[in-house]
């Protein structure tokens, strides 16, 4: 069996030997400040009793799931702190198929690459659902695609990459659907806190058994490096989520996990509102630029990146390495995220550099 390893690296690998000056937009790391108070708890936790260097409990911080429970308002005992989203996604994947309730994962196409990867990596078999031209996902579409082999649905809103923001009527057909076919609606929300619309809506609005919430603060906090995220299971499954995680990990990380904790008591809304309003501002500054360019592509409502399509110019890794060398622009293969935007290039604004980008891809293909 051979994994098919994600793109991302290396496209920033080759983006870093390139013979010229190149703006990256491949990745989605911030390229802002973590909260003030993340680096008050990390420079504490230097100054720490020994004790505090040795494991924490493997579920997390009892502190954290403590205040993660309490904001998201539901039960200490269903919240896993996990190695950032990446593995509350792999928990609620796992979840799902350990159900022995179908095989079948249900994928939107475009599609966040791991989500793939993790399902042939846990011996399920990935089935796509096509969204609208704006990414939207219509939920009779998704019932039209589920059955009895439906293990899980999992979607990704704010979603990457295409910028769509479900809406609460949304949010509770996908539940209605999981519920209906035996199966779990899984949502990915680690864009929550970059929602332009004023529409989103999570998950856990809807109270069901039939639904799994992951999350992080890799975006939230500007802290991708950290790995801290994770995931809300309904009672039932947690225990076994629990023994997962435990057996992969034995626990998460102490000094991580305790400045993740100091930030969010500390921190206020305004944090969260600037840096939103801040990618706000590079959506609008990048997608005018784009019109210059003559480009097509999507306005996200919410989350890190936009699609965009240049006449004659297929978004392969040929063409994406073409970019860089040519036109000092880096970004990402539309046809790493399934086979629905082949034709279009994925560019992640979490640079302060999205004006020159777009002057530079206009001057490309004028
Ligand atoms: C949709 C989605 N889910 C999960 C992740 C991974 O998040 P984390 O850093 O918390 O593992 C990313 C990172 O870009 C993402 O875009």
């Amino acid at each position: 069996m051979e994994y098919e390893r994600p793109l991302f690296f290396r496209v920033m690998q080759y983006a870093a030997r390139a013979d010229r000056d190149v703006v990256g937009m491949v990745s989605g790391n911030p390229d802002w400040e973590p909260p003030a108070a993340l680096r008050e708890g990390l420079a504490e936790y230097a100054e720490a009793d020994i004790e505090a260097f040795q494991y924490p409990p493997s579920e997390g911080l009892t502190k954290l799931r403590a205040e993660i429970a309490q904001r998201r308002g539901v039960d200490i005992e269903q919240v896993v702190v996990t190695n950032g989203a990446g593995e509350a996604n792999y928990l609620a994947m796992a979840a799902a198929l350990d159900r022995n309730s179908g095989d079948e994962l249900l994928l939107t196409d475009p599609v966040y690459p791991y989500y793939p990867g993790k399902t042939e990596l846990l011996g399920g078999t990935e089935r796509y659902v096509p969204v609208a031209e704006d990414g939207q996902l219509d939920p009779a579409t998704v019932r039209e695609h589920a059955s009895e082999d439906t293990a899980a649905i999992l979607v990704n809103t704010p979603n990457n990459p295409t910028g769509a923001v479900y809406d609460e009527a949304t949010m509770r057909e996908l539940v209605a659907i999981a519920e209906d076919n035996d199966a779990l609606l899984l949502s990915d929300e680690v864009y929550d806190h970059f929602d332009y619309s004023g529409r989103f809506a999570s998950a856990l609005g809807v109270d069901s058994e039939h639904r799994i919430v992951t999350n992080s603060f890799s975006k939230s906090m500007a802290i991708t490096g950290f790995r801290v995220g994770y995931a809300v299971f309904p009672e039932a499954l947690v225990d076994d989520a629990k023994t997962r995680h435990m057996l992969v990990n034995v626990a998460g990380s102490q000094p991580a996990q305790r400045a993740v904790l100091t930030a969010l008591q500390e921190t206020g809304p305004d944090y969260y509102a600037d840096n939103r309003d801040l990618m706000a501002e590079r959506v609008e500054t990048f997608t005018a630029a784009l019109d210059d360019a003559g480009a097509e592509y999507t306005t996200p409502d919410g989350g890190f990146y936009v699609l965009a399509r240049f006449d004659d110019f297929p978004g392969t890794l040929d063409n994406v390495e073409r970019l860089i060398d040519e036109a000092g622009v880096a970004g990402m293969p539309g046809d790493a995220f399934g086979s629905a935007r082949e034709d279009w290039l994925r560019f992640a604004l979490v640079t302060p550099r999205v004006e020159e980008a777009a002057d530079r891809l206009a001057e490309y293909f004028r």
